[in-house]
C-alpha cells in the first residue's frame, strides 16, 4: 500500500471522506466528507479566513455568491471559449480521454496548450490507442468543462455552475466597493463550491468534479500597484521557479521576494505578498518550506484571463508536485469585459492629492443668431457644431476664419472660442486584480498526507493543532469507582468550552489511546485511581505518546493556551510528571 491507500483506507473507515454515491457504485471526481473530514475542512477554511481576512481586515472583506450563473457571465469571462480539454474517443469502445493526459502518460512529456491538430499528430505518430481496448483513437476535439442547466422552465435560459467563484466577486465588485464606502485598493474573498466537469479525474481528492474554492480577488489601481505590506516580506525567502529558467529545465531557486520582485520574476508587489502568506499558511497546515515552491505558468499554460500565474506545488508521495494554490494576475481582464458585456461601468473613481487646473477650449455658440439665420437647419448645425472638438474649430476660424457645417459658413458672428479653466479632481480607472486561489479539499489530503505517520504499526495523525477535527479525548482507565462519573464531568466541561471532545470508555485504555492517535486528537485526559485522591489527571501527548499528571483546574485553564500553542503541558512538566510511557 502506498501511503495515498493508506489515508485512503483510513479516511474510509474512521469517516474523513469517501467516494460519493458508493451504493450506486460511485462517481468518479465526487467525495462525501464524513464527520471527521468536515471538521478537518471546516479548521482549514476557518484557518484560511483568519489568514487572509482576518488579518487583512483593513483591505479584504468576504461575500457569498450564488454557485449558478446566466451563460452571460461565462460569455463575459471567456469561459465558454476558453474552459476547456482537449477530448479524443475510442473509435471500438467509444470511451472518452482526455488527450493531453494520455499522451503525457504514454510519452512522460509536457503537451499542454499543444493544439488539437498537434495532439492528433502526436497520438497518430507515437500509435497511442485507447487504454482500455487498445482501439484506435479518433479525431481530437475540444470539451468545455462547464456544467450546464436551465434556470428556471423556460430551455433557453442556460445557466452554468460556477468553475470559479472569482466571477461573483467581478460582477458585484461595484457594489461591494461602493458598500465599503469606496473602500480602494479592496480585496473580495470568497470560500464556496465549484464545478468543473472534468473528462475523466483518476486522483481521487486531487481532481474533483465538484469542490470548495477558497480565493480572494485584490483590486488595485494599475498606476499604483505597490503593495504597503510588501515590507513584510521583503526578506523573506522563497523557493520560486520562473518561467524563463523553466524553459530552460532549471530547479527552483531560493531567493527573496526582494530580488524576485528586483529580477522581476514576480511583476506585482501584491502578488508576492499573498505568495508569502500562501506559503506560510500551507505550512501551518503542517507541510514543511522546502516541500513546497512556486512554479511559473508558461504563456501557454496560463488560464486566459492571466498576464502572470505562479502555481504554489506541494510534493505528495503518489503523484509528486502537485498544485495546491494559483497566483493569477488578471489585470482588468474580468472587469473589462464584464463591462463591455454588461454596459456598466465598474470603474472606480481615483482622487488626485491635489486637484489638477487644465486649460481648455470652449466653443461658446450664440444659438439665437444663428437660429434667425438657419431656420430649420439651425438645429442640425448645432448639434453638429457640439459634438466636433474645440481644438478643430479654432483652428479652422484661425485659418479660414469660418467652419463649414452642413454647406453653411459658420463664422465669428455664430461661435466664438475662448479658454478655460478646467479643476480636475480625480480619474477613473477601471482596477487590475491579483488573485490567490486554493482548493480546499485538495488542501486536506496535503495535510491528511503531511501527518500521516505510523510509530510500532499504529497510525498516527500528527494533525496541527488548529486543524485536529477532536481536540480532546476524555478516558476513565476504568469502568469502575467513580471514574466514569468523573471522566464524563470533564467532557462535560470541556463541551462547555467549545471544544470538540469525546468520551471513550470502551476496550483497554492502550486501545482507547490508539484510536484516538489515528484520527488525530491531540490530547488525552485519563481519570484513574489517583484523580480520586488528588484531582489530579493524566495529560497524553499524540505524538510523543509523553504523558504528565496535572490537577483537572489547571488543565481547564490551560486548555486554550496549549491549542494556542503557548504553552506545551508535555515540555513543561509539572510537580506530578511521570515517566513517558
Ligand atoms: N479562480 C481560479 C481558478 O479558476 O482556478
Amino acid at each position: 500500500m502506498d501511503l495515498y491507500e493508506k489515508i485512503v483506507e483510513l479516511a474510509r473507515r474512521r469517516g474523513i471522506f469517501w467516494q460519493s454515491y458508493e451504493i450506486y457504485g460511485g462517481v468518479a471526481g465526487f467525495i462525501d466528507l464524513g464527520p471527521l473530514g468536515t471538521l478537518i475542512k471546516r479548521n482549514i477554511e476557518t484557518l484560511w479566513r483568519e489568514w487572509f481576512i482576518l488579518r487583512h481586515q483593513e483591505f479584504i472583506v468576504e461575500i457569498e455568491t450564488p454557485i449558478i450563473a446566466p451563460k452571460k457571465v461565462f460569455e463575459a469571462s471567456g469561459h465558454l471559449e476558453h474552459f476547456t480539454d482537449p477530448i479524443v474517443e475510442c473509435i471500438s469502445c467509444h470511451r472518452k480521454f482526455r488527450a493531453d493526459t494520455l499522451i503525457e502518460e504514454k510519452l512522460n512529456t509536457n503537451v499542454e496548450g499543444l493544439s488539437n491538430e498537434e495532439l492528433e499528430k502526436i497520438i497518430r505518430e507515437n500509435d497511442i490507442r485507447c487504454p482500455i481496448c487498445n482501439g484506435e483513437l479518433g479525431k481530437v476535439k475540444t470539451f468545455n468543462l462547464l456544467f450546464q442547466t436551465i434556470i428556471g422552465p423556460y430551455s433557453e435560459n442556460i445557466g452554468f455552475l460556477r468553475p470559479e467563484t472569482a466571477q461573483g466577486m467581478f460582477t458585484s465588485f461595484k457594489r461591494v466597493y461602493e458598500a465599503m464606502r469606496n473602500k480602494f485598493p479592496i480585496g473580495i474573498a470568497q470560500i464556496g463550491r465549484v464545478a468543473r466537469n472534468e473528462i475523466s479525474p483518476r486522483q481521487g481528492m486531487i481532481r474533483l468534479r465538484e469542490f470548495t474554492i477558497m480565493e480572494v480577488e485584490f483590486f488595485f489601481n494599475p498606476k499604483k500597484p505597490e503593495c504597503p505590506l510588501i515590507d513584510k516580506v521583503r526578506d523573506r525567502k522563497i523557493l520560486i521557479l520562473p518561467g524563463e529558467l523553466k524553459v530552460k529545465g532549471e530547479k527552483p531557486i531560493k531567493i527573496t521576494v526582494e530580488e524576485a520582485l528586483r529580477e522581476k520574476y514576480i511583476i506585482n508587489e501584491w502578488l508576492a505578498y499573498f505568495m508569502v502568506q500562501s506559503y506560510d499558511f500551507v505550512n501551518k497546515l503542517g507541510v514543511p518550506y522546502d516541500k513546497q515552491y512556486f512554479e511559473e505558468k508558461l504563456p501557454h499554460e496560463r488560464a486566459h484571463y492571466a498576464t502572470q500565474t505562479f502555481d504554489q506545488m506541494v510534493k505528495v508521495e503518489r503523484w509528486g508536485w502537485i498544485e495546491v494554490s494559483g497566483h493569477a494576475y488578471r489585470t482588468d481582464y474580468d472587469l473589462s469585459r464584464h463591462m463591455k458585456y454588461s454596459g456598466h461601468d465598474l470603474s472606480v473613481f481615483i482622487p488626485y492629492e491635489k486637484p489638477v487646473i487644465k486649460r481648455k477650449l470652449k466653443i461658446a455658440i450664440k444659438e439665437k443668431v444663428l437660429r434667425e439665420t438657419f431656420k430649420d437647419k439651425a438645429a442640425k448645425i448645432i448639434s453638429t457644431i457640439k459634438s466636433t472638438l474645440p481644438e478643430t474649430i479654432a483652428n479652422e476660424l484661425k485659418t479660414k476664419g469660418y467652419i463649414e457645417v452642413e454647406g453653411e459658413k459658420i463664422n465669428s458672428k455664430y461661435i466664438s472660442v475662448c479658454e478655460v479653466e478646467e479643476k480636475i479632481s480625480g480619474e477613473r480607472i477601471v482596477p487590475h486584480v491579483v488573485e490567490p486561489s486554493f482548493g480546499a479539499e485538495r488542501l486536506v489530503y496535503v495535510t491528511l498526507e503531511y501527518a500521516y505517520s505510523e510509530r510500532e504499526g499504529r497510525v498516527i495523525l500528527k494533525l496541527p493543532k488548529r486543524i485536529a477535527p477532536i481536540k480532546v479525548a476524555v478516558f476513565p482507565l476504568v469502568v469502575r469507582s467513580r471514574l466514569p462519573d468523573i471522566a464524563k464531568e470533564i467532557y462535560e466541561r470541556l463541551k462547555e468550552m467549545n471544544l470538540t471532545v469525546y468520551y471513550d470508555e470502551s476496550g483497554s485504555i492502550g486501545r482507547r489511546y490508539a484510536r484516538a492517535d489515528e484520527i488525530g486528537v491531540p490530547i488525552a485526559i485519563t481519570v484513574d485511581y489517583q484523580t480520586l485522591e488528588d484531582n489530579t489527571v493524566t495529560l497524553r501527548d499524540r505524538d510523543t505518546w509523553k504523558q504528565v499528571r496535572t490537577p483537572i483546574e489547571e488543565v481547564y485553564r490551560k486548555l486554550p493556551l496549549y491549542f494556542e500553542d503557548k504553552i506545551d503541558f508535555f515540555k513543561l512538566g509539572t510537580p506530578y510528571e511521570s515517566k513517558s510511557k
